[in-house]
């Protein structure tokens, strides 16, 4: 993690940064990105920011079309390597890459010559040579996309690295929640993480941005699921941001103005953890009563997929206040947002 870009990136939002035509090419505009790969949230600056959330906006634009596509992309080879189970971040980059009339190539590992033992590095240079030139990568061991993007001669996405970082969830989390939020902002707002914080990729990222944006962040679980974040809140406090860490729920929950449940993670769940799912429901599950204690107009995330019925139960997952769908619908924005502006960087723009 860079604290120094992380710290830099509090600076206040600037209103006026110029937004792509995004119809047009990326290396024919000129806006301010220099990142050619987006492995995590902590080395984006606010200015960075605040480019992806109005170039997601010119997108939104482009899905309200009747046909919502650009040429944006065209004749560029966008490749979807996962390694691990994914619906929302899989499907949603292929639609995104395709509604910007890239050519898509999707890879299952388990299906390809990974199973025949080939290397991470091989299977890169591999789809490289095939004609890869944006690769989208997720994989079940932190850093894995650090290692492709040293390899990979274009601009390497994560969209998931073992427990360490997913920047694309993060972005359209922040995302959704500006435009949910009076004043499309979540400075000064006390947004809550509950759950299985331990083994949540998406918890770490939204750690850099949401306090980089200026949120009250608050991390919420049994303390075995919070192990270590007291020390990051205590640097981060340290810092400016603000950012706190309980097991109490009830002191979490009062007057927040954003709940996040997380998906309680079994298959990376080692023994002793938890006493049981049952008690976890019990003791940290979003009810309608606990929910209660949010503040009134407060709504619900989950990055998805749910458990329905132990972090979060079916009632509030579909009620008024919850905006999930909202969530994975943002999800296409931002990641044709950050394709084209990584492309940018790419064609040399
Ligand atoms: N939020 C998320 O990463 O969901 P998927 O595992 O379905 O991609």
């Amino acid at each position: 993690m860079n604290l120094a870009a992380a710290d830099e990136a509090r600076q206040p939002s600037p209103t006026d940064v110029p937004v792509p035509a995004v119809d047009a090419a990326p290396h024919e505009q000129d806006v301010p990105w220099r990142h050619r790969h987006l492995l995590d949230v902590d080395v984006l600056s606010a200015d960075d920011l605040e480019l992806v959330m109005r170039t997601a906006d010119a997108m939104r634009e482009v899905l309200d079309r009747p046909i919502p596509r650009v040429p944006a992309l065209r004749g560029s080879n966008v490749t979807i390597l996962f390694y691990e189970a994914s619906t929302r971040t899989r499907v949603s980059f292929e639609v995104a890459a395709k509604n910007l009339s890239a050519d898509v190539v999707n890879i299952a590992a388990a299906t390809s010559s990974v199973a025949k033992g080939e290397s991470l590095v091989d299977t890169i240079r591999t789809v490289e040579a095939l004609g890869a030139r944006m690769l989208v990568m997720r994989h079940s061991v932190s850093g894995a996309p650090y290692l492709a993007a040293e390899v990979f001669g274009g601009s390497v996405l994560n969209g998931g690295d073992g427990w360490h970082a997913h920047p694309t969830q993060a972005l359209l989390d922040l995302y959704t929640m500006q435009r949910q939020l009076p004043g499309g902002t979540v400075a000064g707002r006390k947004v809550v993480i509950l759950g299985d914080v331990l083994h949540s990729r998406v918890a770490r990222s939204n750690i850099w941005s949401l306090t980089a944006a200026g949120a009250d962040l608050w991390l919420c679980g049994p303390s075995t699921l919070l192990r270590g974040f007291d020390a990051w809140a205590v640097h981060g406090a340290a810092a400016g941001r603000r950012f706190q860490v309980t097991s109490s729920i009830e002191e979490a929950l009062r007057d927040a103005d954003v709940v996040m449940a997380l998906r309680i993670q079994r298959e990376r769940m080692a023994s002793g953890l938890l006493p049981s799912l049952r008690e976890y429901a019990a003791r940290f599950g979003l009810t309608r009563e606990r929910l209660a204690l949010a503040r009134e107009d407060a709504i619900v995330l989950h990055p998805g997929p749910m458990n329905e019925g132990v972090e979060i139960a079916p009632d509030v997952a579909v009620s008024a206040q919850s905006r999930i769908t909202d969530q994975v619908t943002n999800g296409v924005a931002i990641r044709m947002a950050l394709l084209y502006l990584l492309a940018g960087v790419r064609d040399g723009g």
